[in-house]
């Protein structure tokens, strides 16, 4: 029996004995498509390709790429465990022609490794077309000996492929097998055949004859070249060479179920393989996702993973799985299929962390979700609320069939019609939020030719001619034949400098990239541009340029430094290259501490001090891996990349601009570590000159602090250590004695109280340092007066507080000091209130002498 990796080997050698280039599969997590969360079919990396903004060196191409679909235009998900060849990660066997061969030769080697490589047999094959490609048609007839009535024209739904809302699409032709069964059905059988519910039947490969470009408005868009996109499900095809039914039952799956198996304690038997598969089928997803950089999360791409976890442990349940399991599973997926992808290697134990901490705080949400069950059962007559089902799946992750079990134990039945509109409304919701959001850049053709070589890693200025332009006002956007400016990516920023020509100059302020393309943007400080310049001179600002690449290759050096003090599961989760400062962030699941701090500094300074010469090398992407290069997980290589190096202690694949030697970033300081959000930290930092005025500052600050003290920077801390204890046996006192004063100066100010109707009243204004001390005085005024009223008053600023106190005696006749400071603020044109023997009020400092002086009118 062949093995899945010799099957996936065939199939790669059969395309390139056909002169196609060998491809790496791109990231599951792509950066670079805002249409797309995961990647969703081998074209993907390609599309640039199709849509004419890029370009390759080969015109043919063949890979194994990682897929997920879980999410957009392509979601499995609900079908993992329904059946056994659907899955939310798969790998897509393809191959491709980028306006190289087309639709003939693509159908010819098609049926050539099926029937003569794999020796399929042929009476079980069908192709389905689009129902109006007669040349597809013809050519299945004609060029290969398929048996004609095998033929099937279909519909768009199965036969025109797109490749999300906007983007490549055609129409295509597949191949169906019929897997056998006891019954005697033929394909073209037009409900139970192909592309019917019947499982029977199955899709093992998707030629698509890329012609157009879906537009936002839902147009089709004629693309200026022909190409051929090809996809087969690696699972699928293994199954059918390894003659299983299953995709589970295949060397693929088997390892990861034995591992399952072994964790749960369970037998792969009965009502236990569903929950089984899903298992094995999710834990690939995860893995997978989380080497390229993603992590699950409340938004977006980290969303669709949390729940698609969720939905493994809650079959885990189902398994009797009540800790967190689902991580130790990661294990098996490594070990067979390591080899083929080596990112799941080294991010092993970052990918079971991970999992381990998304486990344990789910099963928390899980006990309360069988919380929120049970309550919304014991409410149910007959009918559990599909509204509720829908909550329970979306929120704690519960899948319905999970809740159904539940309530069908209970004697409820789901409302399914409501669960799915639910379902449904949040589909659309997130299609919405994925359509495509890119800019239109309306570019003008200002003059035909090649464009945006770039030639900025060995030249700041050269001579370029306007390829291509856009004029607003006095800003221009314009791409020009060649360039020096480096346009903003891998996290380093855009170049900034002058475009001078024969009447005048622009000032670029920034430099972006849109697939090959190179674009300035720049400005006539004279305002509106009347005409376009034909050509000129392109200039970099060469301080900006350095100051930016000192932050770069200290960046890297961090990165070393990082890995080497913390440990090598960091990871660069994402950094920030401009000319002030650098960002850099990456996954640690702690605080960086202050002695670590130290460390990854002093280690950073010491290779700077080391001046060793940094060099660049292009070279092929697997002989840089060999070579030790740190890649990114999540970013898209070509074959051919560059590698920076710095001796021995840093090399990575970057395209940035770089210093020549490490000495010439001169000096290194961490600014900040922070938590960015769970699991990743940022650390900011400076370098250079930067970094050295940073430092004469601290210093002088420091200074000044030790001549204000007298201190020298031996005793600095312990005197100030001293100070501060100081300070506080110093504010107890004065607080003890400021309570004394107000005792005895209540004193002096009962002399002043007045007889009003039987009982005494003193207003007066105060000199007091703030409310608190007014109402310190106030209440020894209140345990001094026997029986009498006491009004007082004072002024901070542009406030003035009254606070008013009244003897129990009076209270008890009705007399009420909330009432009276009422009163009193109103005429300061100011409100209070309180209880009835102490009230505080508040109003204007310039009337609170004649609020206080009407105190005696207003109680007689
Ligand atoms: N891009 C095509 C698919 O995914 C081949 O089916």
């Amino acid at each position: 029996m062949l093995t899945s990796q010799e099957i996936r080997q065939q199939f790669i050698d059969f395309f390139k004995d056909k002169k196609h280039t060998f491809v790496r599969s791109s990231s599951v997590a792509p950066n670079d498509d805002p249409t797309l969360l995961f990647t969703n079919a081998g074209m993907n990396q390609f599309k640039d390709i199709f849509l004419g903004t890029g370009t390759r060196e080969y015109s043919r191409a063949v890979n194994s790429q990682k897929c997920i679909r879980v999410s957009g235009k392509h979601n499995d998900l609900e079908e993992v465990g329904v059946d056994t060849y659907h899955h939310t990660f798969f790998e897509m066997l393809g191959n491709w022609s980028f306006g190289d061969y087309y639709k003939k030769q693509a159908i010819k080697w098609y049926w050539e490794l099926l029937t003569e490589v794999w020796k399929l047999p042929k009476d079980k094959l069908y192709a389905t077309v689009f129902e109006t490609d007669d040349e597809a048609f013809e050519i299945w007839e004609k060029e290969t000996d398929i048996n004609p009535k095998h033929i099937i024209r279909c519909g768009a739904k199965d036969n025109f492929w797109e490749m999300g809302e906007t983007g490549p699409c055609g129409p295509c032709t597949e191949i169906h097998i019929d897997k056998g069964g006891e019954e005697d059905i033929d394909g073209t059988h037009p409900t139970r055949g192909v592309n019917s519910e019947n499982e029977r039947f199955m899709e093992i490969g998707n030629n698509v004859f890329i012609q157009y470009e879906r537009q936002k408005d839902g147009s089709l868009v004629e693309l200026p070249q022909k190409h051929v996109d090809t996809g087969m499900g690696f699972e699928r095809i293994v199954a059918v060479l390894q003659d299983k039914t299953s995709n589970y039952d295949t060397d693929i799956f088997t390892p990861i179920l034995k591992q399952i198996s072994e964790v749960t304690g369970k037998k792969y038997e009965g009502e236990n393989q569903v929950s089984m598969n899903v298992i094995a089928d999710h834990i690939r997803t995860l893995t997978f996702s989380i080497a390229d950089g993603a992590l699950p999360s409340n938004e977006g791409r980290g969303y669709v993973l949390r729940r698609v976890l969720r939905r493994a442990c809650r079959f885990g349940r189902k398994l009797g799985m009540k800790e967190p399991f689902f991580y130790k599973i990661v294990d098996s997926v490594v070990e067979s299929m390591g080899k083929a992808y080596p990112e799941i290697v080294s991010g092993k134990e970052h990918i079971k962390l991970v999992l381990k901490n998304e486990e344990e705080s789910f099963n928390k949400t899980i006990d309360r979700g069988i919380e929120l069950f049970e309550e919304i059962a014991n409410k149910s007559d007959k009918v559990f609320s599909g509204k509720e089902a829908f909550k329970l799946y979306d929120t704690y992750g519960f899948p319905l069939d999970l809740t159904e079990v539940m309530a069908r134990e209970r004697g409820l039945e789901v409302d399914n019609e409501t669960y799915t509109k639910e379902m449904e409304a949040q589909r659309s919701r997130s299609r919405e939020a994925t359509k495509f959001a890119a800019e239109d850049l309306e570019l003008q053709v200002v003059d035909e030719g090649e464009h945006s070589y770039f030639v900025g890693y060995t030249t700041l200025e050269t001579e370029a001619h306007l390829r291509l332009a856009k004029v607003d006002g006095e800003k221009i956007n314009f791409v020009t034949d060649i360039t020096p400016f480096y346009a903003e990516s891998g996290g380093q920023v855009g170049d900034k400098g002058k475009f001078i020509f024969a009447n005048g100059e622009f000032e670029i302020y920034d430099t972006q990239k849109k697939g090959d393309i190179f674009i300035h943007f720049a400005k006539n400080p004279n305002g509106a541009i009347s005409e376009i310049p034909k050509s000129g001179k392109l200039v970099v600002d060469s301080a900006n340029r350095k100051a930016t690449a000192q932050n770069h290759t200290a960046t890297h050096l961090l990165h070393s430094a990082l890995r080497e003090i913390l440990g090598n599961h960091v990871q660069q989760k994402g950094s920030l290259v401009e000319s002030n400062y650098l960002r850099f962030d990456f996954t640690h699941f702690e605080k960086v501490s202050a002695e670590q701090l130290v460390k990854i500094e002093n280690l950073v300074n010491s290779e700077i001090q080391k001046s060793v010469s940094l060099e660049t090398k292009e070279m092929a992407y697997d002989e840089a891996l060999e070579f030790g290069a740190m890649a990114l997980f999540g970013e898209k290589y070509g074959d051919v990349v560059r590698v920076v190096k710095a001796g021995d202690f840093s090399v990575e694949l970057c395209g940035g601009t770089h210093l020549q030697n490490t000495g010439e970033i001169g000096y290194f300081r961490i600014v900040s570590e922070s938590s960015i959000s769970s699991g990743i930290r940022r650390i900011e930092a400076v370098t250079g000159m930067r970094a050295t005025e940073l430092a004469r500052q601290e210093s002088l600050s420091l200074d000044t602090i030790k001549r204000t003290l007298s201190a020298t920077n031996e005793n600095l801390e312990a005197k100030l250590q001293q100070l501060l204890e100081e300070k506080k046996v110093l504010e107890k006192e004065v607080a003890n004695l400021k309570k004394e004063v107000a005792k005895s100066g209540s004193d002096d100010l009962l002399s002043e109280a007045v007889e009003v109707n039987g009982f005494k009243v003193l207003a007066k204004e105060l000199e007091v340092g703030n409310a608190g001390e007014l109402r310190d005085f106030a209440d020894s005024v209140r345990e001094k007066l026997g029986s009498g009223v006491g009004v007082l008053g004072a002024k901070f600023g542009d406030k003035a507080s009254i606070v008013v106190v009244v003897t129990d005696d009076l209270i008890k006749t009705g007399i009420r000091a909330g009432d009276i400071v009422r009163e009193v603020a109103k005429l300061a044109d100011g409100s209070g209130g309180g209880k009835p023997h102490q009230a505080m009020g508040g109003g204007n400092p310039e009337k609170l002498e004649d609020a206080l002086s009407a105190v005696v009118r207003i109680l007689s």
